[in-house]
């Protein structure tokens, strides 16, 4: 006998590429799709709209460069995260999930507590350069990563490193100056200037920033990379290696996707690479407030280095909403699809 397909709620918006293809793949599996504009979502919503319908709730798309406003449009985006969590709908990833995730230094805490191999991330709170310094030679550790605690999409991420005896220093990052105003760009840069640096440095730290030892990643062909696994419903459902020059590897910033097959990674790699996903989802789903109910299912996007010379997984970060991939939406566009019928019910084919 055939369930009762479910209507399906997106938040997001219509016109960012999520929206396009996930409401294609509810389409292609004729499955009802409601959209819901993140702009007419204020607190005055009335979220009786939502009651037992599946929601899957994508990012907004934000339009700003500037740091200080995309740190005020964050805080919007939690608070309504939190008002959405008071709906009586099914979720695919929960508000509270989704909140949680956005916090680099409490998802890395977490996963290191149940034993799973995560990028270190050092336990101070450094606020400027010279406790930044300092801390950088106590710890005999001079390259590390310096990123804004709740940014994604590579805002403001930087690699810095200092030479401990000539004092000189590098720092890679796509954020830059610009009237007196941290922005952001997709442009990665190499600074070697001392003052520029510092002065780069202090506005980025007084964000909120978590620091990392930098793991030298694995190359392939001359150029390093990290994996984006896109793990859901208890299984891989994509992964997607990040090549590039520089050691920032996110993909907007002119970074080549590789099919991670031509990386020709051993089966033994490959099965530490599954055991870390999978140990991380478990993690991540029992953030998920309604488990219980709905069962412990969820997607979650995990970015992990392997290290170079050892080939060890690490995790260095997990997205509660990093299932944008464009090799899969231009071509079978399954994940969407899986979202589709877990979110419709089993009667979806
Ligand atoms: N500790 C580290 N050691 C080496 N490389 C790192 C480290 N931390 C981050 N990176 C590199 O910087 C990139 C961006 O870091 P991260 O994923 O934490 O930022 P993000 O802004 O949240 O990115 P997104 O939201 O797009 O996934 C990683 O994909 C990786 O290439
Ligand atoms: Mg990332």
């Amino acid at each position: 006998m055939e369930t009762e397909k479910k209507t399906i709620i997106l938040i997001g918006d219509s016109s960012s590429k999520r929206a396009v293809f996930f409401r294609k793949a509810a389409q292609d599996l004729g499955v009802r799709l409601h959209m819901v504009e993140w702009e007419s979502l204020r607190e005055d919503f009335d979220l009786q709209q939502f009651q037992g319908a599946a929601v899957k709730i994508d990012p907004p798309s934000y339009l700003t460069v500037h740091f200080t406003q995309m740190q005020e449009q964050l805080k919007a985006y939690r608070r309504n995260l939190r008002y959405l969590a008071q709906a009586d709908c099914q979720f695919l990833n929960t508000p509270e999930m989704i909140c949680q995730m956005l916090h680099k230094r409490e998802t890395n805490q977490r996963l290191k507590e149940q034993g799973i191999a995560v990028t270190e991330m050092f336990c101070e709170q450094i606020e400027t350069v010279s406790q930044l310094e300092e801390m950088l030679r106590e710890k005999h550790c001079y390259s590390v990563f310096i990123k804004p605690e709740c940014f994604s999409g590579a805002a403001g991420v930087a690699a810095f490193r200092m030479h401990p005896l000539s004092g000189k220093r590098k720092l890679y990052t796509s954020c830059r100056f610009e009237n007196g105003q941290l922005v952001n760009t997709k442009k990665l840069v190499c600074m070697e200037n001392k003052i520029e640096i510092c002065a780069l440095l202090d506005q980025l730290l007084s964000l909120g920033c978590v620091v990392e030892r930098w793991h030298p990643k694995a190359d392939y062909h001359g150029k390093s990379y990290d994996l984006r696994v896109v793990f859901q419903f208890g299984h891989i459902a994509a992964i997607v290696a990040r090549q590039s020059n520089g050691p920032i590897t996110n993909l907007h910033l002119n970074n080549q996707a590789l099919d991670v097959k031509e990386l020709d990674l051993n089966e033994s790699v490959m099965e530490q690479i599954a055991l870390v996903c999978k140990r991380s989802y478990e993690v991540c789903t029992a953030y998920q407030s309604e488990a219980t109910a709905f069962g412990v299912s969820s997607m979650t996007g995990i970015d992990l280095l392997l290290e170079k010379g050892t080939m060890r997984p690490r995790v260095i970060e997990i997205n509660g909403q990093g299932d944008l991939i464009y090799q899969d939406i231009y071509r079978e566009n399954r994940i969407y699809q899986e979202q589709v019928r877990f979110l419709a019910g089993s009667s979806v084919s």
